[in-house]
């Protein structure tokens, strides 16, 4: 059992419950999801045995990125609540014994922060616009962006500010990339850290951390050129070996407190590059995705959980698992397609299931059962892994993705600026059925942001709460027994005898075995503990997982 005060490592094998707090619970009826939900839901997060919180970001935003667009760094949107709910809510967390994570989003702010606003106001060449990337537009009245570069999002990565010069916005036109060789945008991040961690917050989700250093020629490269030009930390956008000068002044912050806080990069990068990121000189933690971008396959689940235990012991760190967040296609839903085949290269989003969300969820057909009885027996493998799992809210209900939202109704920049080429991250965003009836179901007394389908209501949290065969239940079981069974960060192999099954025991005894296949496997004399589904007397079934100890 972890103990916060003491135990400086806590973060090493924790497991994180990602809230993305417009979508958790709404306090007000408001439809939007808010603080005073949380806190009136925090029930949910103790009965389901969770270390620790990371909240997506909460800070005044306009919403044109689901509020990773910052207008105040140092604030609370009012919509979701103030900063003594803040503090409300990071009291009640620790008097739990739970941990606060919160969202950092340093790459760029939105286009209403202060500063850019004063860049706007201020002439070209200004200290105001040094904050910013700013750069001349070609032609004879700078009427032609600087780059033939596409954001992230789709559309042009340049945006005119009417005077010929252009500012530079990996993702939407609201979101300007901060300049990270400005000393004020440097000096402004520190006190932001202290603001939070004076306040209690324990560690940071660092937004796209491998993006802040950036080394603009003069003469900008086009896109054909500069998309396959190799990394190896030279790369004018990403990835430049000069971003962990800055991690290495957020750390001595981060250790001016005790315990120390945490921090964990989402960097894109290759996987040879994550362990400089997760280094204890750096932000100490680096998300691997490569489960989350892993079909369900047993040789390709061992593959990435070698390297990663690999890569993590080269950092020092321990590792990261993730099989859903707030950008992917929900894991029930994706195991229940056909097969992605291969990573998308040009991608930092994971794609597996783009094409049936633009069918409106239709084509290919899914097998929702299938996908979810994959579900559950993947998360049984993520949370038998050293190291440590983030989880996002909605997949201990066993949620699906949500298809079909209309499109007056979809929120996420990618959908509009690629011209409704990529549906985006919607559906995963829809807001919690908590009750089976209700405005809403139990999200909050009014409407929710985004409509919620009607089998929302057979996977509300109170009807699952009831029922010892839900996936809420198996969630619960597996993080009770984590804490009982949690061992030393290491595993061994064990050899089944089959290519679809895969078996490994942490060094106290504790076993893991899944099949991925649909033939059965015969069981051991061993005990069983826990299980993803109901065993065939003495087989385990396909898409199934058990954990296990010695008899
Ligand atoms: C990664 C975040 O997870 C995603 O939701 C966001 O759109 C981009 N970074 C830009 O901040």
């Amino acid at each position: 059992m972890i103990n916060a005060q003491t135990d400086h490592s806590w973060w090493r094998q924790a497991v994180v419950y990602q809230i993305y707090p417009r979508s958790f619970a709404d306090g007000n009826g408001d439809g939007i999801g808010d603080l005073r939900g949380v806190i009136n839901r925090i029930d949910h997060l103790r009965k389901l045995g969770v270390d620790a919180v990371w909240l997506s970001p909460f800070y005044p935003s306009a919403l044109a990125d689901g509020g990773y667009d910052v207008d105040d760094y140092r604030d609370v949107d009012p919509l979701l609540g103030t900063l003594a709910d803040f503090d409300e809510l990071t009291a009640r967390l620790h008097e739990i014994g739970l941990k606060m994570i919160i969202d950092l989003v340093p790459n760029h702010s939105s286009d209403r922060h202060v500063w850019f606003r004063e860049a706007l106001a201020a002439p070209k060449g200004s200290p105001a616009r040094a904050r910013y990337i700013f750069r001349d537009g070609l032609g004879p009245d700078g009427s032609e962006p600087p780059a033939d570069w596409p954001s992230i999002f789709g559309g042009p990565a340049w945006e005119p500010v009417g005077d010929g010069q252009w500012y530079l916005h990996l993702f939407a036109k609201e979101q300007p990339d901060l300049n990270w060789d400005n000393p004020e945008v440097r000096a402004d991040f520190l006190h932001t850290l202290r603001f939070w961690s004076d306040r209690g917050v324990d560690g940071f989700r660092v937004d796209v951390a491998h993006g802040l250093a950036k080394r603009l020629p003069v003469e900008l490269p086009p896109w054909s050129e500069l998309r396959t030009r190799t990394g190896a930390g030279q790369h004018p956008l990403w990835d430049r070996d000069e971003v962990h000068d800055i991690y290495a002044e957020w750390r001595a912050v981060f250790n001016e407190y005790t315990p120390p806080r945490t921090a964990v990069a989402e960097a894109w990068v290759d996987a040879d590059r994550r362990p400089s990121y997760a280094s204890a000189e750096g932000l100490g933690q680096a998300f691997n995705f490569d489960l989350l971008q892993s079909d369900y396959d047993a040789p390709s689940f061992r593959t990435v959980i070698t390297e990663n235990l690999e890569l993590a012991a080269r950092s020092g760190s321990s590792t990261t698992w993730v099989l859903s967040n707030h950008d992917v296609v929900r894991h029930p839903t994706r195991y229940g397609l056909p097969p992605l085949g291969a990573k998308d290269p040009d991608s930092v989003i994971a794609k597996h299931g783009a094409d049936w969300l633009r069918s409106g969820g239709t084509e290919p057909k899914l097998d929702r059962e299938l996908g979810l009885r994959r579900a559950r027996a993947a998360t049984l493998i993520e949370l038998a892994l050293p190291g440590s799992a983030y989880l996002y809210q909605g997949e201990e209900l066993g949620l699906h993705e949500v298809a079909g939202i209309p499109a007056d109704q979809r929120q996420d920049p990618a959908f509009f600026r690629s011209g409704g080429e990529q549906i985006g991250r919607d559906g995963c965003r829809v807001p919690l059925p908590w009750t089976a009836t209700g405005s809403s179901y139990g999200f909050g007394s009014g409407p929710a942001h985004l409509p919620q389908p009607d089998w929302f209501a057979g996977l509300a949290v109170e009807v699952q709460d009831r029922d010892p065969d839900s996936t809420l239940a198996l969630y619960r079981a597996a993080l009770r027994l984590r804490r009982e069974l949690q061992a030393e960060e290491s595993l061994t192999w064990l050899d089944t005898g089959r290519e679809d099954v895969l078996a490994f025991r942490r060094p106290n005894g504790w076993t893991c075995v899944s099949n991925f296949g649909s033939e059965p496997y015969p069981l051991t004399a061993d005990e069983v503990l826990l299980s993803s589904s109901p065993l065939d007397g003495d087989e385990l079934p396909g898409a199934t997982t058990i954990w296990t100890r010695p008899a």
